[in-house]
């Protein structure tokens, strides 16, 4: 059971098949292991590679099995409105960094996929961020301000191809969408070989620095090497506290077909709720993904909920004929509004590439890039801005102290959340929920088949208490975003163990 068998496969999953590479045996000796086969981890192996390291990638699922299988992929380096919060918190340079990087990595992704044949629907497209609300003119136009003082390619226009009238908007030319799973499944074949591997369905359990050399550890064998990279979206071993640095977010999307034409351009509406709109192939016709809603993950409540806002918002907007998938995951965001990519606080061999803040299609190359850079000893031009080491950036302690906050009530209020639960035997088939048997928090989940399983509710990463997510029938943690299937495996981390079976009485069935 793994993240590819969510109860919502994503367009992603749905149209590619599951990739077969071998699970870790014994020990193996490379340059660089990197944990974690999204995105993120299979650029900066494949760079690596490129540039003559031999690499391992560790995969706990299927690559491209995360949140990479499940996004909705635009390429962009306009990340809603960023650029003038950038300049306020970061200063003009840093900001310029992070917009360079950005612009870098969608003309990465475009080489890969030139070099490479890669055959993944890339399309070049613009990105727009717009408004509906008059209020919010001004922070369009501070963006577009900011943008172009940042030398991107920013203009400001009021006219969209929605089918909807917006008040002010921002379009950089140039960017791009792709299929991220046929791109990520074509980067991790080109790793295999010369001393290089990918393994799957090998969950890292463990960094050990006690050697002379870093060695990643799984159930079933080890790599040593020089160097470590974790790109598991947040560290599952603590590297620095990036799981109290960055809060996890959980959002919605569906792919759909409509009658009439189908606009052009990848949109992200900046309004409350936020709203995303791109085209995309659906069997050899154009539909589009609509995407929106949002809440930490594991603090959404009755996750339905947030399926049906969406279905009637792509009703009322677009003339729908089908919803062909719907699906949902979550990204990490950063408390000071940048990723943390490079050697992390606690080790000078062990690596990063965290708080992505949903745009790590840009983001999670440029930490390959970075990553690559920085391992094969040459200087890279943005590694500043995104320094995993840095200390309490300017603007960013009311963030980390609220969201803090957050998590800490969450330890004390969720022993107390299964107090509204229903007790076992009133659980419908497909239905889950906190139960206490024994004076023990336990997450009962009943089978399509009516037998019971429940396992303890309490998180394997630091213990909160798990919550039930009927849309995915998982079990979600509302401190760092861990989540569990409805039998309790790890479905993504930062969590590395599976939540502990409590055996069940016939009679408490
Ligand atoms: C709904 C949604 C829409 C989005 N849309 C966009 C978009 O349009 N554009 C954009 O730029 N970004 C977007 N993003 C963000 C983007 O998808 C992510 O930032 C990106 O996919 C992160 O890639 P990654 O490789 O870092 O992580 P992942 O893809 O999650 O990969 C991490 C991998 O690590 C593995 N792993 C975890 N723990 C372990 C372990 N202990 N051992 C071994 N392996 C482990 C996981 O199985 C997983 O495969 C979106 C995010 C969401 C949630
Ligand atoms: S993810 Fe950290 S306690 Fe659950």
């Amino acid at each position: 059971m793994g993240s590819l068998a969510q109860q919502n496969p994503s367009v992603w999953v749905g149209t590619t098949v599951a990739s077969s590479y071998p699970a870790l045996a014994g020990r193996v000796e490379v340059d660089v292991a990197v944990v974690g086969g999204g995105i993120t981890g299979l650029t900066t192996a494949l760079l690596l590679k490129r540039a003559g390291a031999t690499v391992a990638v560790v995969e706990a699922d299927r690559v491209a099995s995360g949140t990479t299988g499940y996004t909705t992929a635009k390429l962009t380096s306009l990340h809603g409105l960023v650029y003038a919060e950038l300049i306020d918190k970061h200063g003009e340079d840093k900001a310029r960094q992070y917009a360079q990087a950005n612009q870098a990595a969608v003309a990465q992704v475009a080489t890969l996929v030139d070099q490479l044949a890669i055959d993944c629907q890339f399309e070049r497209q613009p990105a727009i961020t717009y408004t509906t609300e008059a209020p919010r003119r001004a922070d369009i136009a501070a963006e577009v301000e900011a943008a172009t003082t940042l030398g991107l390619p920013a203009s400001y226009t009021e006219e969209t191809a929605l089918p909807f009238p917006v008040e002010a908007a921002i379009r950089f030319e140039d960017q791009a969408q792709f299929h991220p799973r046929r791109y990520s499944l074509a980067l991790a074949a080109a790793i295999p070989g010369d001393g290089s591997h990918v393994f799957e369905m090998s969950r890292a359990r463990d960094v050990d620095e006690s050697g002379e050399r870093p060695l990643v550890r799984t159930d079933g064998g080890e790599v040593v090497a020089a160097d470590v990279v974790v790109a598991t979206l947040l560290p599952f071993v603590d590297l620095g506290g990036f799981f109290a640095k960055c809060h996890p977010m959980h959002s919605y999307a569906m792919a759909v077909r409509i009658d009439g034409d189908v606009p052009g351009g990848m949109y992200l509406g900046v309004d409350s709720p936020t709203r995303s709109v791109r085209p995309v192939q659906l069997d050899g016709e154009v539909g589009l993904i609509l995407g929106g809603q949002s809440h930490k993950v594991g603090q959404g409540g009755d996750t339905e909920q947030y399926y049906d806002e969406l279905e009637a918002w792509s009703r009322a907007s677009f003339p729908v004929r089908s919803f062909d998938y719907r699906w949902s995951a979550h990204d990490y965001i950063p408390v000071d509004s940048l990723p943390y990519v490079g050697r992390s606080p606690r080790s000078e061999r062990v690596h990063v590439a965290t708080g992505f803040k949903k745009w790590g299609m840009s983001n999670g190359t440029v930490a390959g890039m970075i990553l690559a850079d920085l391992l094969v000893g040459r200087p890279n031009p943005w590694a500043e801005v995104f320094d995993a080491t840095r200390i309490d950036p300017k603007g960013s302690v009311k963030e980390f102290v609220s969201e803090n906050l957050n998590v800490g009530k969450r330890f004390v209020k969720d022993h107390l959340s299964r107090l509204g639960s229903p007790p076992p035997e009133e659980l419908a088939p497909g239905q889950g929920g906190l139960v206490d048997i024994d004076g023990q928090d336990v997450a009962a989940y009943r089978r399509p088949d009516g037998s019971l399983v429940a396992v303890s509710a309490v998180c394997t990463h630091l213990g909160c208490t798990v919550a039930w997510n009927p849309a995915e029938t998982s079990w979600d943690c509302p401190c760092h975003g861990s989540r569990f299937d409805c039998e309790g495996a790890v479905i993504f981390g930062p969590a590395v163990a599976d939540l502990a079976p409590v055996p069940i009485q016939p009679e408490e069935q």
